[in-house]
């Protein structure tokens, strides 16, 4: 039975700042934003979206009725949860009004939390064949106005539909991965933005694509020819690129141009979105598949995730026959299309905007936001959500 990805979706907030005029505001050369990091423009979430709206946005742009009436695992892979004991995907699973006699649950390993979530999903759908499984990666990345990670930031969220017989991606059982205990990044509890050691962390992202590639090879005896491409999880698009030029002397002349023309194209819509976290993989798969004109049904496509902390890992799909069809790459180029460019004094305000911690409540504008799914306010230290819609 293939097991894998049937279904993708993404949600960005409406909001987005140009990286050559915060390079401007922050009086650096914008060839390091755009060249030496690699990005255009950065999602920016206004007050009305957290990380369980943007989730539940993405998966409205893929469910139907049968996915409401199937799904019996809905795993949520975030590293900016809204609660310390409730689960981002029991919010989801109301939003969306999945049938109740489904499991939900929230994964934590910084941004490796959906690929553990995919895992996972594979397993349930191996005992239960007829079932299926949303797994969603949302995060809105906050490092800070005027840090180093400022230019690596971004929001949004990817959902998944796992199941049998998948339609674009049937994922392969070789993998190969990596935990070690390094602090290149984290987010204490009482921290509403970020902690990272950046040239620590890169070196880290780095060693654990070289060790899980040369722990799959031995593995499995591949080798690069045996990948159409290569998507990376992409805290920005420089990091992918300095990772797989470590590894395409390996290669002919004509894998190094294969893998390097595919490597840009699953950076393009990250590159104006920015850092989603968990998502970030999934965007640059997501990027690949509807953007590529050249890739065909039997494919191969390596995937590397990283986690900070760490966890990595490698695996493998193979595109399915008729996968175009199963995408919506002209529903995702109109809300790139739509959203609103804010000046950087808009987006240092929308920033410092943050839900009160204090009790008290408040009621938001939520008119302003075309998302059908936004937060409303907040009462008695609970989260009013809204879906537009109902
Ligand atoms: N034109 C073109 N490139 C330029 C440039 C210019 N005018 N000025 C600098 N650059 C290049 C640098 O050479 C460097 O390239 P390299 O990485 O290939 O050597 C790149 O831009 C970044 O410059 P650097 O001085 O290293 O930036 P920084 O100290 O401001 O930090 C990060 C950059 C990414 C480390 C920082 O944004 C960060 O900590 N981000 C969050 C952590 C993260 O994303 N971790 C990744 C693993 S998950």
């Amino acid at each position: 039975m293939r097991i894998g990805i049937d279904k993708i979706g993404f949600y960005a907030p409406h909001f987005f700042v140009d990286m050559e005029k915060l390079a401007e505001a922050r009086g650096v050369d914008p060839a390091k934003y755009t060249i030496g990091i690699g990005q255009e423009k950065m999602a920016v979430a206004p007050i009305t979206q957290d990380a369980v709206t943007l989730a539940a946005n993405a998966a409205l742009r893929i469910i139907d009725e049968e996915d409401l009436a199937k799904i019996d695992l809905v795993i949520f892979g975030t590293e900016s949860g809204i609660d310390n004991s409730k689960s981002g995907a029991v919010y989801v699973h109301d939003l969306l009004g999945i049938q109740e006699h489904a499991r939900c649950i929230e994964l934590k390993q910084a941004c490796y939390g959906a690929t553990a979530g995919i895992q996972l999903a594979k397993g349930h759908v191996a005992l239960n064949p007829e079932s299926r499984v949303l797994v969603l990666g949302s995060d809105i990345s906050r490092y800070g106005i005027g840090t180093a990670g400022e230019v690596t930031q971004g929001a949004g969220a990817v959902a998944m539909i796992i199941s049998a017989e998948p339609r674009i991606l049937a994922l392969e059982n070789e993998s190969s991965y990596l935990t070690a205990d390094v602090m290149d990044f984290w987010r204490p509890i009482y921290s509403e933005t970020a902690f990272v050691d950046g040239k620590y962390s890169n070196e880290q992202y780095i060693a654990f694509f070289l060790n899980t590639w040369e722990e799959f090879k031995a593995k499995y005896g591949a080798t690069l020819s045996d990948f159409e491409a290569i998507c990376f999880h992409l805290p920005y698009t420089k990091m992918g690129l300095k990772a797989l030029r470590e590894v395409l002397d390996e290669g002919s002349e004509s894998d190094r141009e294969r893998l390097l023309a595919h490597y840009q194209t699953s950076t393009i819509y990250n590159k104006i979105v920015g850092n989603i976290y968990t998502g970030s993989l999934y965007l640059s798969l997501l990027s690949l598949l509807e953007l590529s004109h050249d890739l065909k049904a039997g494919d191969k496509i390596g995937l590397f995730s990283y986690g900070s902390g760490a966890v990595g890992e490698f695996f493998a799909g193979t595109l399915q026959d008729g996968f175009k069809e199963a995408l919506a790459a002209a529903e995702h180029g109109k809300l790139f299309a739509g959203r609103k460019e804010v000046t950087v004094k808009e987006y240092e305000e929308i920033f410092s905007h943050v839900l009160p911690v204090d009790g008290s409540n408040i009621e938001l504008d939520v008119e302003s936001d075309p998302a059908t799914i936004c937060i409303e306010g907040m009462e008695d230290n609970k989260r009013i959500y809204l879906n537009k819609t109902r």
